[in-house]
């Protein structure tokens, strides 16, 4: 069977930074081109600086490295992208069209492309948010991803090219920071319980949402991407569940593991974005056609969290 070789935009993101070395454990180092709009910084295996906005360069990059499979992660998020909504569309939109028709033109095996609960709006059912469901989202982030999620259908029906795609959650991860979500505070939150910092969310106490935690993120990922073709059902992007809390909740779980730890709630701009995203996901679909299952429950992500965070200020 012929080796894969993978492309990763946006590998020096939140997830991209984690996931990369994930596939480099599954592929081979040297099979795991990471690239970015910016210098990934050191790296175990070959990398580049590449603009996704770029269809020359990434044609060639792909060209190059012979490359059969892109992971395309670059995207600006949701809070980011409310502050200059033109811009976060030209970027969202402009590099998944040059990844798609690159993936077209040189005939890949796979590509992959990360939507996000925000592709839902207040419409939409608020708990266990269905798979089939309307999507009338209030970013611009969720108006591109839903946008994004046609066109994958679009290129895998219309010319055959194996687009897959799960729509994350909120990502919590200790390796890495996120790149200006609404669910970022979930992030941040640890680090200052970890520094012994008093924390200020920008979400109310009440306001749950989906998250996942970044093992089960990556375990998701790749079992998406392993799954026989003719066992997917869903050609636009699968819901993905792991876990749904408040701030009330994770401030509680971390107060159980450091007492001392104390937060306040100022909400901002995001409020609106989060009150307008569901509260749980229905996953069944993914479960049933690629066995996803997550392994993370919110107390058990805390204490993995305070753990490695803990060692990582340490040292
Ligand atoms: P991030 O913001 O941390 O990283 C994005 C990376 O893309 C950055 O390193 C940035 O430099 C790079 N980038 C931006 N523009 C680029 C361009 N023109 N060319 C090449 N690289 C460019 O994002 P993330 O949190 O790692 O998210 C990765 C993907 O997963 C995104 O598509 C995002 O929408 C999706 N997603 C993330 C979450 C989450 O909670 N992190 C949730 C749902 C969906
Ligand atoms: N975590 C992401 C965000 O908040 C969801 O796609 O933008």
């Amino acid at each position: 069977m012929k080796q894969d070789r993978i492309l990763i935009i946006g590998a020096g993101g939140q997830i991209g930074a984690v996931l990369t070395e994930s596939l480099r454990t599954a592929h081979g180092t040297d099979n795991v081109v990471a690239t970015d709009l910016r210098d990934p910084g050191p790296q175990n295996g070959p990398t580049q600086v590449l603009d996704a906005l770029d269809m020359q360069a990434l044609g060639e990059a792909v060209q190059h490295w012979g490359i059969n499979q892109i992971y395309h992660l670059a995207a600006i998020l949701s809070a980011t992208g409310e502050k200059d909504p033109m811009r976060a569309w030209d970027i969202n939109m402009r590099s998944l069209f040059n990844v798609l028709e690159v993936g077209r033109q040189a005939g890949l095996a796979k590509i992959y492309f990360p939507s996000s609960i925000a592709v839902f709006g207040r419409e939409a059912a608020h708990y266990q948010t269905p798979q089939h469901e309307v999507l009338i989202p209030e970013t611009v982030y969720g108006i591109s991803k839903v946008a994004g999620e046609n066109w994958a259908n679009y290129y895998f029906r219309r010319y055959g090219l194996d687009v897959r795609s799960l729509r994350y959650p909120g990502i919590i991860g200790y390796q890495s920071m996120p790149g200006g979500g609404t669910t970022d505070y979930a992030v941040d939150i640890y680090h200052y319980a970890v520094k012994k910092q008093h924390f200020e969310c920008f979400l109310g106490p009440e306001t749950s949402l989906p998250m996942l935690y970044m093992p089960d993120a990556i375990r998701a990922t790749l079992g998406l991407m392993e799954a026989p073709a003719d066992r997917l059902t869903v050609r636009t992007s699968y819901n993905l569940a792991g876990m749904s809390f408040t701030p009330a909740e994770i401030a509680a779980s971390i107060q159980q593991q450091a007492p001392g730890f104390t937060i306040s709630y100022k909400p901002d701009f995001r409020q609106a974005i989060a009150d307008s995203w569901p509260a749980s996901i229905d996953d069944s679909a993914a479960r049933h056609d690629w066995g996803w299952k997550p392994e993370y429950d919110l107390d058990a992500m805390t204490k993995d969290m305070l753990l490695h965070l803990e060692q990582q200020y340490r040292s």
